[in-house]
């Protein structure tokens, strides 16, 4: 077995099969600066960098000299339960850079969703105890007047249907327990649409995409609130309705009247100041401003996520000291990825001296953190990126200016192609539109599912071994009917080049182009096994679209659709792929092809027929699921009822649901 089948069988079979169908999968064995290297030494130029992890490049040859030394020295890595005193300098130097006065706790941890997790669950605490020493103290104030009632033998009278002074305590004391529950077990946790925190169970909670968490939901008792990146005030509306309300009892006169005791279910707001996994998208600055008067008005402990935006990626060491919430002390700051150099698998939660519990670090403990060696590597990264008066902080400013700069050119030059460039320092996107009505239909589809990007980052692999991703997210088949971003997602080292730079600017130039011309045979040849010339690919000759997006009549009094698959090859090509008639091909190899791919595209709408009958008019839906038969009846397992079903809010018209009458 080979390490792409040990891979497939032994660890991500469905990973496997994607990476399989884009030849996206390579097996890399040396990394070295902006480079990594395949087994059979092909250098590529990596602009993923670990998802963010590689600021500094990959085994940055101080980081690696730090860690051999720290090994050579016998460093004592396993000595848990006794003062970590490189621990304690790196928490000492990560307090100090985010200026606070009375500075941070911080909680190693060795992931980035541990750091999450470390930072709920403090935050949960906090909360928790706040309600249930209130919850308890009412206890004792309804027991207190309880006895005096007895002791006394007052004549009282009790609020509602109570006459009783017996069933008054118990029912009052029930529904106080009842109030104390529904914060114990549904804490509330606000965060933003498109959030990415992690995959642990309470991470994956405000977590924004649903594939990730549906079949988890159960696991942690967090309750998300999401917001809207461009509506803030949503953020008030819940902290205002997210209420546990307790009553307890005061006697006026001889009445016993009860007074409300409103405690919030909103354990804290979860954020990254530049949406990662989201499509790179940074907050907006006034969304920001509004928290930050938002926090002066009500409690609302902020966890501020700079997992990704962190340890220089933005340009600073920490992303928010760069917008509207400078002016705060957040609560919390969750770091990883960058912070372990790109070598070690290092987390951090600083947590606010102003509210840490001191349990905190007695109650949450893994065998791993604070390691010395990780917490030395991590302190030698700190030092490489704030030395020489944060040169190379300035670095990640100065290349972020000139790629910014050459991607804005693309965009002027293919504005039909390119919606948008957005992002901070070297954490940037580039985000395609759902593409115009006379694109390829195959592009067109690709680019609403995701998929175009990764057909992007094979294309630039393979012809200028060149790395780029789209979000994770984009791997993912669900939420059929929605669209799903189309971004590349480009996230190189401080040390990468303005050579380097155009070079992969060069190349998307090239593939922009292949796709303006709806040449579907350039982008993908090289997926199928077949040859295309440099010549050809970088002058790709333009294709006329025969399947036009169909505009969509006014009034229509029904609607009809039919769900089709193509039953031949010669059907799948005059649909999907007109270019290939320019060329040749075996039909072998893109059938082959098709089979592989094709189970992570979803059926699309493909064509509106108007029927008019006096004044009767029928619009006639043809929605297309991609499969070929031999696919179809190879899948006795797999639900395509269910896909089918999909199929149906995958028209791309609204309210419309395909094999349905109007
Ligand atoms: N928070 C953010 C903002 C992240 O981007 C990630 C991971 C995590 C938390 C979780 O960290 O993977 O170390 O547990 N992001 C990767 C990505 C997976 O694709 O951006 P982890």
């Amino acid at each position: 077995m080979n390490n792409v089948q040990q891979y497939k069988t032994h660890c991500r079979p469905k990973l496997t099969e994607l990476l399989q169908a884009l030849k996206l999968d390579k097996t890399y064995s040396r990394a070295e600066g902006n480079y990594l290297q395949t087994d059979s030494g092909e250098k590529i130029l990596d602009l993923v960098g670990g998802f963010g992890c590689t600021i500094l490049g990959h085994n940055h040859p101080e980081v690696v000299a730090e860690a051999i030394s720290a090994l050579a020295q016998g460093v004592a890595i396993n000595a848990q339960g006794s003062i970590r005193k490189e621990s304690a300098q790196l928490a000492q130097r990560l307090s100090e850079l985010t200026g606070s006065q009375r500075g941070y706790c911080v909680n190693f941890s060795n992931s980035g969703a541990e750091s999450i997790e470390a930072a709920i669950k403090h935050a949960y605490k906090v909360q928790f105890d706040k309600v249930r020493r209130e919850y308890e103290r009412l206890t004792r104030v309804l027991n207190d007047l309880y006895y005096k009632i007895e002791r006394e033998q007052l004549e009282v009278e009790f609020p509602g249907d109570n006459k009783d002074l017996i069933d008054f305590r118990d029912d009052l004391d029930e529904y106080n327990l009842a109030q104390f529950e529904l914060f114990q077990n549904n804490p509330v946790m606000i965060a933003f649409k498109g959030a990415f925190h992690g995959k642990t169970s309470s991470a994956l909670k405000v977590t924004f995409n649903k594939s990730y968490r549906e079949a988890f939901e159960g696991l942690s008792a967090i309750q998300p609130a999401y917001v809207d990146i461009h509506r803030p005030e949503q953020i008030a509306e819940i902290v205002d309705e997210q209420i546990s309300t307790f009553y307890y009892p005061v006697l006026i006169g001889t009445r016993v009247e009860l007074r409300p005791v409103r405690m919030t279910r909103v354990i804290a707001m979860i954020l990254e100041v530049i949406l990662g996994e989201g499509g790179i998208r940074p907050v907006p600055d006034d969304t920001l401003s509004y928290l930050v008067e938002l926090k002066s008005k009500q409690h609302l402990p902020l966890i501020i996520d700079e997992i990704q935006t962190g340890c220089g990626r933005t340009g600073s060491i920490f992303g928010y000291h760069d917008t509207p919430l400078a002016e705060i002390e957040p609560e919390y700051i969750a770091l990883s990825k960058a912070l372990g150099g790109g070598i070690s698998k290092i987390g951090a939660t600083l947590i606010h001296r102003n509210i840490y519990d001191d349990d905190f670090g007695i109650l949450h403990t893994s065998t791993f953190a604070e390691d010395d060696l990780s917490a030395r590597v991590a302190s030698k990264t700190l030092g490489i990126l704030t030395r020489d008066d944060n040169a190379m902080l300035k670095r990640v400013r100065d290349k972020s200016a000139y790629l910014l700069d050459r991607l804005h050119t693309l965009q002027e030059r293919y504005p039909t192609l390119i919606k948008n460039v957005r992002g901070r320092g070297l954490m940037l996107g580039v985000e395609l539109t759902s593409l115009p009505d006379r694109s390829s239909p195959f592009f067109r589809a690709s680019g609403k599912q995701g998929v175009l990007s990764l057909l992007v980052a094979s294309y630039l692999l393979e012809y200028h071994n060149t790395r780029i991703l789209a979000p994770l997210t984009t791997m993912l088949k669900g939420n059929p009917g929605k669209s799903r971003l189309s971004i590349l997602r480009i996230q190189p080292p401080a040390t990468i080049s303005r050579e380097e730079i155009d070079r992969f600017v060069d190349g998307l130039h090239e593939v922009l182009e292949i796709i303006e011309n709806n040449n579907e045979y350039c982008l993908i040849a090289h997926l199928l096994g077949e040859p295309v010339t440099d010549d050809e690919r970088k002058n790709s000759r333009h294709v006329p679209v025969r399947w036009p997006v169909v505009e969509e009549k006014g009034h229509i009094d029904s609607r009809v659709g039919f769900i089709v698959h193509p039953t031949t090859l010669d059907k799948l090509v005059e649909y999907y792929f007109p270019s290939f008639h320019h060329y040749e091909w075996q039909a072998e190899h893109l059938e082959n092809w098709w089979n592989l791919i094709s189970r992570f595209l979803e059926p699309v709408h493909v064509k509106s027929t108007y029927i008019k009958s006096n004044d009767f008019t029928i619009e006639n839906n043809l929605v297309f699921v991609p499969y070929m038969p031999d696919y179809i009846t190879q899948q006795k397992n797999h639900s395509l009822t269910q896909e089918v079903q999909g199929a149906g809010q995958n028209t791309g018209r609204r309210h419309h649901r395909a094999g349905t009458g109007g």
